[in-house]
């Protein structure tokens, strides 16, 4: 059977969480565990689509359910698919597990879809539907072809369809990520994890272009709360022998409570800001020992970063005794993401023995390499799975 694979990676936050909230950088980085999206044709007569054997149901994946709607608006009639979902990324613990499955599933789809091309040329200045067909919340690149301007005869004899991996684009999942994670999340989400799942490596986010790292392209959002923008950044850092060891603290914390409570102690205590300055000055500090692959620097940084973390109240226990138990095989230790549970990561050249510290003291552990490939289509035949039936 003609099918389609792709694959996204997790990821982990190396620096500046909650400071992101307030400007600063904060930095990604992709991990070794991934998705894995799977696609077939079925024979089915009707037009439904399949998930993981069972008939596919928008409110149980509404990432899948936004992308269906963005890349087949109802005229052209999806064909019947079915998806198989794989992978290795806990969900609901800060590891970029919703946005690896939208990432995947969005190169997985489009390369099921295929692409008008107003001419021979593949590029975005070419492409008949633009990045975007129908969610218009987010801008990137220039594009001079108005939207939904496709298939309209117009475009005569010069209209070329492709399909496969050469219909896939890196920056244009990672658009389609970030807007179906953006509707799946009541119209709040940062680009951080769908672009590292995207693009892989190292991804440095911020309110503004900084100095010194390759600049990608600018996201915006309309938010409940106004417009966002955001500079993404991105490198491959330079090759080491040093791991990542994730540990699991098992306990669940949502993301916005603990914004929340940041938020409202930055509100009761205005002076504090200059602790989310620290977070912000460490980060632009480890970013530049990650360029140098001045790997120690790196975990010093790390652990100040975790320091900061703590003294803005978003550590808990479970956390500090996984870090505690990881100090000393690591060159750093920190919570990762938004903290109150969840997990932590040490940087070691020693993963092993590091992993086992880290199980002594409860937690489970995943081990990966740093800065892990982005998205990639594993599989893909070239004859269109897009006619419908
Ligand atoms: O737990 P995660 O990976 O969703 O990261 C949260 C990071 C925060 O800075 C705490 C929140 C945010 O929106 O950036």
């Amino acid at each position: 059977m003609q099918h389609i694979t792709a694959s996204a990676p997790g990821k982990c936050i190396l620096f500046g969480e909650h400071a992101v909230v307030y400007g600063h950088p904060a930095v990604a980085v992709a991990i070794d565990q991934r998705i894995n999206v799977k696609i077939e044709l079925t024979k089915s007569s009707t037009h439904d689509w399949k998930l993981d054997g069972l008939i596919f149901d928008p409110k149980k994946h509404p990432h899948i359910e936004a992308l269906k709607q963005r890349l087949w608006p109802t005229s052209l009639n999806a064909p019947p698919l079915s998806i198989n979902i794989e992978g290795q990324i806990p969900t609901a613990s800060g590891l970029g597990s919703s946005a690896a499955l939208s990432v995947a599933a969005s190169a997985a789809l489009r390369a099921a879809r295929g692409r008008w091309l107003n001419n021979s040329i593949n590029s975005p200045e070419n492409w008949a539907e633009g990045f975007s067909s129908r969610i218009d919340d987010t801008d990137v690149h220039s594009n001079n072809q108005p939207k939904d301007s496709i298939r309209e005869g117009k475009l005569g004899e010069k209209v070329k369809f492709i399909t496969g991996s050469d219909a896939v684009d890196i920056d244009e999942c990672a658009l389609l990520a970030h807007a179906v994670e953006a509707i799946a999340q009541g119209g709040r989400a940062s680009p951080m994890d769908s672009s590292t799942c995207s693009h892989g490596h190292v991804v440095v986010l911020s309110d503004s272009v900084e100095e010194g790292i390759e600049w990608q392209y600018s996201r915006k959002l309309i938010t409940p709360e106004g417009e966002r923008e955001w500079q993404i950044h991105a490198f491959k850092p330079p090759t080491n022998e040093v791991y990542l060891v994730i540990g699991n603290t098992g306990i669940h914390a949502p993301t916005s409570k603990q914004v929340e409570k940041v938020a409202l102690m930055l509100k009761n205590n205005p002076e504090r800001m200059k602790e989310i300055e620290t977070i912000g000055i460490i980060a632009k500090r480890g970013i530049k020992s990650l360029l140098n692959g001045d790997y120690e620097s790196v975990g010093r940084a790390m652990s100040e970063n975790q320091l900061m973390l703590q003294s803005i109240g978003v550590s808990s226990p479970e956390l500090e005794s996984l870090i505690q138990a990881a100090a000393p095989s690591s060159l750093g230790a920190k919570l990762t993401g938004a903290g109150g549970g969840g997990c932590m990561v040490a940087l070691t050249r020693d993963p092993k023995t590091t992993s086992e510290a880290i199980e002594l003291a409860g937690g489970r552990t995943i081990i990966s390499s740093f800065g892990a490939r982005g998205l990639t289509v594993e599989e893909a035949t070239e004859t269109p799975l897009w006619i419908s039936s």
